[in-house]
């Protein structure tokens, strides 16, 4: 294989510039010529393709975002725009794609392996919510700009003897508000994985109360519930005074964490590697902290399980 590209979709995430830069020089380093394509399958789709060199991925290790840019582009879910984007790839020379991004992404990196285009998919996704893979690109780093948060949110919920709802992103997956409740010391976690149980939540509020404790931080995903509406529930039922807040698309920026830096590099080394093995079809993950190649046909097929015995954990700690 001797043209390869690599496109950024969905939703960004922090490392997967470093990803980029991996896949960038390992092409490279392996004798490659690699193409960025821009703005994800739109771009793929228009031919908007740049030819990346050794100096185009320097300085972007440490940055959140993707330099390639991302879409969401509803054209390319037709047969007709895969046709269009496998035909313009074809006039490019290009042999093969790596394709960063979420689930809804990697439908279409398999959509193109079933039309014989070798493609191979990196997850990127704040979500961590892609099976195969103990961890995605940027989930680490929005952890850590979450617990940040919630540190902050502390100092001023100690001052004020408050309770704080703090709402973080995950749709579908609980892990980030798991992760950072459980490292940032919440006193209570709800996530889309468990039932909501607000008399429970309300029980150990006033639980915590009667020992004397004055303030008390409730992390919720958004695909539970929103911040706003669980914070009216708990003002209503215990009268505490309640603040919420929601951190939003913080969560997806910033500069990448050294555990997601070492993970984009590693993933996009990785790919390339697949690629010039004549692999198609497949997901790079890492598990039990060694990269592994999947089917992206099981990734998507399989549920991501979020740990049940790390959310036990989190209450037998938080009482
Ligand atoms: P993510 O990759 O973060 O999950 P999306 O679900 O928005 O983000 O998907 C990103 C893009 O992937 C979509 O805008 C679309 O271009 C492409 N895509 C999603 N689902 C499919 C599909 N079933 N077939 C082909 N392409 C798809
Ligand atoms: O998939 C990542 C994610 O950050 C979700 O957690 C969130 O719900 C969603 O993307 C928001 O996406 P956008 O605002 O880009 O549509």
């Amino acid at each position: 294989m001797k043209k390869i590209a690599v496109l950024t979709s969905g939703g960004d995430s922090p490392g997967m510039n470093a990803a980029i830069r991996a896949v960038v020089r390992r092409g490279i380093f392996k004798k490659m010529e690699v193409i960025g394509v821009k703005h994800g399958y739109q771009g793929l789709m228009d031919g908007d393709y740049v030819p990346l060199g050794l100096g185009s991925v320097g300085d972007i290790i440490q940055r959140g975002g993707t330099i390639l840019q991302t879409a969401r582009c509803e054209a390319f879910k037709e047969l007709a725009g895969q046709r269009l984007a496998l035909n313009r790839l074809k006039d490019s020379g290009i042999e093969g794609l790596v394709v960063i991004g979420g689930d809804g992404s990697f439908n279409g990196a398999l959509a193109l392996t079933r039309l014989e285009f070798p493609t191979i998919g990196i997850p990127g996704t704040i979500d961590n919510d892609i099976a195969c893979t103990d961890m995605t690109l940027g989930f680490d780093t929005a952890v850590n700009t979450v617990i940040d948060a919630i540190d902050k949110i502390r100092d001023t919920a100690t001052s004020h003897d408050r309770t704080y709802v703090v709402e973080v992103m995950g749709r579908h997956a609980g892990d980030i508000a798991l992760w950072s409740g459980l490292a940032g010391g919440a006193e209570s976690v709800l996530i889309p994985e468990t039932e909501m149980n607000m008399d429970d939540i309300v029980a150990r509020l006033l639980a915590s109360q009667k020992r004397g404790k004055k303030h008390s931080i409730i992390i919720v995903a958004e695909g539970v519930s929103t911040g706003h509406k669980i914070g009216e529930v708990i003002h209503e039922r215990t009268g505490f005074e309640t603040r919420v807040t929601v951190l939003g698309h913080i969560q997806r920026g910033g500069s990448p964490s050294a555990y997601d830096r070492m993970l984009g590099s590693q993933m996009g080394a990785k790919a390339v590697d697949l690629l010039a093995e004549g692999e198609r079809g497949k997901m790079v993950g890492i598990q039990n902290n060694q990269m592994v190649a999947v089917d992206l046909s099981d990734a998507l097929s399989q549920e991501h399980k979020l740990s049940l015995p790390l959310y036990e954990l989190a209450r037998s700690l938080s009482i």
